[in-house]
């Protein structure tokens, strides 16, 4: 059986979604390192919870233990695999790939098909206006990238933690889009289009 079949198995025994349950399953599923950032993105996930009042902190937990399901995957191997699927992965950059087919094989290998979860998991690396409103989505964007295990330098957007959100999530992707530029690569258009609408947010 594989990891995914008994993972399937256990989940539809009726095991609840507690942050312990899925993180001792999740370690059979990914490899140390990813497992280490995952539980880091986790444990950052829920403290931004507390600080921005979030008190159903179910789906955010899920969203954190899963946001990098296909990440072991290289760029060439998700494109195949979208394409053998028929994952839309649109006008992409290469590297939101992994959160396109995580957010796809969250849905149809575990049957999560909470609307927040799955947009969370889809847009986590480029981010996306839809986290003006989807909270759970807002939150791992900024706990994915301030986790401790980051090497950036993370002040810029700690300073707006827990008074502006907004604020805090404008940092994030404003630094991701100039990283973007020094590395010479594409811009997503989700990243333009979200540091846009939180510039009006202001
Ligand atoms: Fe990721
Ligand atoms: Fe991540």
């Amino acid at each position: 059986m594989s990891k995914i079949e008994q993972y399937q198995q256990l989940l539809s025994s009726g095991m609840s979604y507690s942050q312990q349950a899925i993180t001792l399953l999740s370690k059979k599923l990914l490899p140390q390192k990813r497992y280490d950032h995952v539980l880091r993105v986790l444990d950052t996930a829920l403290i931004l919870a507390d600080q921005f009042d979030i008190t159903d902190k179910d789906e955010i937990t899920v969203a954190a233990i899963f946001h990098d399901f296909a990440k072991g995957m290289t760029s060439d191997e998700l494109a195949k695999y979208a394409l053998i699927y028929n994952i839309n992965l649109g006008q992409a950059i290469p590297s939101a790939y992994h959160a396109i087919v995580g957010s796809w094989m969250v849905s149809h290998f575990f049957n999560i098909h909470d609307r927040d979860i799955l947009e969370a998991i889809y847009y986590h690396t480029t981010g996306s206006i839809n986290f003006l409103t989807n909270k759970t989505g807002a939150i791992l964007f900024l706990a994915d990238y301030i986790e401790p295990g980051r090497p950036q330098k993370i002040d810029h957007v700690q300073q707006f933690i827990p008074q502006n959100l907004n604020r805090a999530l404008r940092e994030v992707v404003k630094s991701k889009i100039c990283n973007t530029i020094h590395r010479n690569k594409e811009i997503d258009n989700h990243s333009i289009d979200f540091y846009h609408r939180l510039l009006q947010e202001q």
